[in-house]
């Protein structure tokens, strides 16, 4: 096998990413439908190579599908109240055998991965009682699940498999819901991530209405939302709340505590490795508020910084900086992190009399045209202003009209304070550009 220079990016950014995972858990809740496409396989070998490389994988199959397939063998005819099955005595037999039957096709395909799984009944259930007049029999509820038992279970490195059944205390069973039950898993043990895996198609910024603080990937996927947008996004689109089901489910999965929820079709080959290794991903997430943040460089973020530079001092748009230029500077520099990962700097250093430079701006390439670097300068003059600057500067050779796009305005060389003015470099021959704070 050869590896290229970019594959090097590539396997360093996978390696800080098992890094960061490794003992965390992920639950998957996996449609039925997804269990009976032909990238079937190709999932659970993914999912494997995660629980081989140290992350705590937890499985959740949809049996729906089955259900349907099942009772209509039988003859037997389902009515559903607000979107909820209505199981009866009779029916509840050929629920518990569909909902094992799919566990036992997760357990077979992770079988055929060396991988250990055990199909349990951790979860006590309670019946959802008579709603609207309507009693629900055997469709129930998550009362409660033992998360002692679940926990030795994948210390002693097995894949917990939960079918959509819970019993009560007398041995009683339910059918309850797949989605509720991933959801309920992820909150107890405090769930890295929680995907939903189905074969709806991911969504497209084309067809709906969305505040501008959502993320979009070059190709027009929304990629993610934090809780805030999502209630903003709900309220534009409420003529098609219908097809936005999954975004609610996601959306009330984070306001329970689960940190990341990601909306994922899986009638794509490798999509769950796409989107768990690449910050840009190529389904929808749902986040907490608090995924992307700016802040104040540390000397351990010091080689990131370096290397998201190192292609930019080659090409001559940034002058050569060291780890040692950078331990001086540190206190001048902030970063653009995604999910703790480093995609962009920049660095404001102060000079008397008000004056501020803004200086070595520069975003990872795989992350250009993401709007990083325009956040990363109005967080600069931001701190500048509160900071009683009154004018900033900046040199440059190849990023004028970009700087210009942001509201800067060319300037001259005494603009600009004496001593840099000093060590200005003819050769270079930068241009200067000025920002006025003043009002
Ligand atoms: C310039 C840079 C910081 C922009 O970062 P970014 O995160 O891609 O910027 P944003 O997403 O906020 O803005 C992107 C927009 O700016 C435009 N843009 C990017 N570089 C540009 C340039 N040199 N000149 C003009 N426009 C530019 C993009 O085409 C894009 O426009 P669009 O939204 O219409 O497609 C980044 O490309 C970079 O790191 N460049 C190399 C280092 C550098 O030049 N630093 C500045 C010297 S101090």
């Amino acid at each position: 096998m050869e590896i290229e220079r970019g594959d090097i990016e590539v396997i360093r950014e996978v390696f800080a990413y098992i890094n960061r995972f490794r003992g965390k858990a992920f639950v998957i809740k996996i449609d039925n439908d997804i269990i009976d496409d032909e990238y079937f396989p190709v999932l659970l070998k993914d999912l494997s190579i995660l629980h081989q490389s140290g992350i705590r994988i937890i499985i959740v199959p949809g049996a729906r599908n089955k259900i349907d397939e099942i009772l209509s063998q039988y003859n037997i005819k389902s009515s559903f109240h607000n979107g909820v099955r209505i199981t009866n005595s009779k029916m509840i037999s050929f629920v518990k055998m569909a909902a094992f039957d799919v566990s036992n096709k997760v357990m077979t395909a992770l079988s055929g991965n060396n991988v250990n799984a055990l199909v349990g009944n951790w979860v006590k259930a309670k019946s959802l009682g008579v709603i609207d007049g309507i009693d629900y029999i055997n469709s129930g509820a998550v009362e409660k699940i033992q998360k002692e038992p679940l926990l030795k279970v994948m210390e002693n490195s097995f894949i917990p498999i939960f079918p959509c059944i819970g019993w009560n205390a007398n041995g009683k069973p339910y059918n309850i819901s797949s989605d509720d039950l991933a959801i309920s898993i992820s909150e107890l043990i405090g769930a890295e991530k929680l995907f939903f895996i189905s074969s709806n198609p991911v969504l497209r910024s084309e067809n709906y209405n969305f505040p501008a603080d959502v993320g979009v990937s070059n190709e027009g996927r929304i990629s993610r939302m934090n809780l805030d947008t999502v209630d903003k996004f709900l309220d534009l689109n409420k003529d098609k709340l219908g097809e936005l089901d999954s975004i609610r489910r996601a959306k009330q999965a984070v306001k329970r505590g689960v940190h990341r929820v990601h909306l994922l079709n899986g009638k794509t080959k490798g999509s769950l490795l796409e989107e768990i290794f690449s910050n840009l991903g190529v389904g929808t997430m749902i986040h907490g508020n608090e995924f992307e943040k700016i802040r104040k460089m540390e000397d351990t973020d010091i080689s990131g910084v370096l290397r998201i530079m190192e292609p930019f001092v080659k090409d001559g748009t940034l002058v050569i900086r060291n780890k040692q230029t950078l331990l001086k500077q540190i206190d001048s520099f902030v970063i653009y992190e995604t999910d703790s990962v480093i995609h962009g700097c920049a660095s404001l250093v102060e000079y008397p009399e008000g004056i501020g430079e803004i200086a070595a701006v520069a975003v990872d390439q795989n992350y250009i045209k993401l709007g990083i670097g325009s956040k990363l300068i109005k967080f600069l003059i931001d701190r500048a202003s509160r900071k009683k600057i009154n004018k900033l500067f900046l040199l440059t050779t190849k990023t004028s009209d970009w700087f210009e796009t942001i509201g800067f305005k060319k300037g001259k060389l005494s603009d600009i304070p004496v001593n840099k003015q000093e060590s200005y470099n003819f050769d270079r021959n930068s241009k200067i550009y000025i920002y006025n704070l003043k009002t």
